[in-house]
């Protein structure tokens, strides 16, 4: 079995940040989102990887590699544009030679592994496998109509949708879908949609089965799903110091202090990530935040938030919450008389004051 992994598309709900990087590289407890995803499939036991990328960029080649450093294959497959999942599988068919596949969106993340999916699609003997999941808001995703236990309809992001599940970022299949992927035509936002290849293999009767996804699973598309993925992964995460922390520091939860950081005079309550090179001096590092490598925090309040690279936050006076800063980002305390808040943000920037 090989697994294809997406990480094109536009990564619209993630700018300012998706200006200069990949969505899939942000970081979640300082790891790229898309170092989960490639670990997922490989201890799934698939025997190769291709990763899509948007031909515009090449940062995930360059930055995943050749799949050396994860004891698995990966090739590249380039897409043009982003025209969409069914578009995705339809040019990666020669890639897929003729095995049965993983499809996995790069910008979901489980709890769990996907193995247990593996095991049912074969079980089942099915052409298609789908992961479903129970929602608040299934009208985000792709939605399957449910009669007797059994799918008989999906439809994408529809306004009044048939069932409370998402269909999830992780499917399973045989050749079929590569049928399908060449019948459809693209939906009107001009996609060829995964969710209309689905209903397609229903359609033509191809055995289309399910699991359903009891744990956690998140599509980190918005801000706030991105939090709340750091948050769980940082909940499951051991305590580990292998860089300093001074005798002034009080600490408590699970931390991870990573080699050469150094937190001096502060309060870390965990579960929380300090990453490599990083100083916090006379700071409070809270519960769900992850501070990648090289930042400097003095004197600042900080938790449920991820910090990306070489960031800068000092003496910033109000708790920063709920934040997602990418790299090198500067947020420092005003000082001198007029009290004002001076900004220089970059395009589609978005800040809340208190
Ligand atoms: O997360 C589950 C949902 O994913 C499903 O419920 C939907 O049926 C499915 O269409 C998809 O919806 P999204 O709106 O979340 O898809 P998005 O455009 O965010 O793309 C998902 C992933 O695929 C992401 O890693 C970006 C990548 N992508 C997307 C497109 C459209 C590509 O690599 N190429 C593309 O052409």
């Amino acid at each position: 079995m090989k697994a294809l992994i997406t990480s094109g598309g536009r990564g619209t709900r993630l700018r300012p940040i998706t200006h200069t990087k990949n969505k899939h590289l942000i970081p979640v407890a300082n790891k790229p989102m898309l170092h989960y995803a490639i670990e997922a499939v490989r201890d799934a036991g698939v025997t190769e990887i291709g990763i899509i990328y948007s031909a515009d960029s090449d940062e995930v080649p360059r930055r995943i590699g050749d799949g050396s450093a994860f004891g698995i294959p990966i090739t590249h497959i380039a897409q043009d544009a982003p025209l969409g999942l069914a578009h995705v599988v339809k040019i990666s068919e020669s890639f897929i030679d003729g095995d049965s596949f993983i499809f996995y969106l790069g910008d979901n993340m489980i709890v769990g592994g996907v193995g247990r999916f593996v095991e049912e699609f074969e079980r089942c003997g099915s052409n298609c496998h789908l992961t479903l999941a129970a929602v608040r808001d299934p009208e985000r995703f792709g939605v399957p109509e449910m009669c007797d236990g059994r799918i008989i309809g999906i439809e994408e992001k529809p306004a009044a949708p048939k069932s409370k599940y998402a269909v999830a970022g992780i499917y399973l299949y045989d050749q079929s879908i590569f049928e399908a992927a060449n019948a459809i035509a693209p939906s009107a936002r001009g996609e060829l949609e995964i969710s209309d290849a689905h209903q397609w293999l229903i359609d033509h009767g191809k055995v289309v089965t399910y699991s359903e996804i009891t744990g956690w699973w998140k599509d980190t598309g918005k801000p706030i799903d991105l939090l709340e993925a750091n948050r769980l992964v940082l909940d499951h995460m051991p305590a580990r110091v292998d860089g300093s922390i001074d005798e002034d520091t009080v600490v408590s939860g699970n931390v991870i202090i990573e080699a050469g950081a150094s937190v001096r005079h502060s309060v870390l309550r965990g579960p929380c990530i300090i990453g490599a090179g990083t100083v916090v001096e006379d700071s409070f590092v809270g519960p769900f935040t992850s501070i990648a490598e090289d930042c400097h925090v003095r004197g600042s309040e900080i938790d449920y938030s991820i910090v990306l690279r070489g960031c800068q936050i000092l003496d910033v006076g109000p708790r920063i919450e709920g934040s997602l800063l990418g790299d090198e980002v500067e947020l420092v305390g005003a000082e001198g008389r007029p009290r004002v808040n001076r900004f220089m943000l970059s395009d589609q920037s978005r800040v809340e004051v208190a």
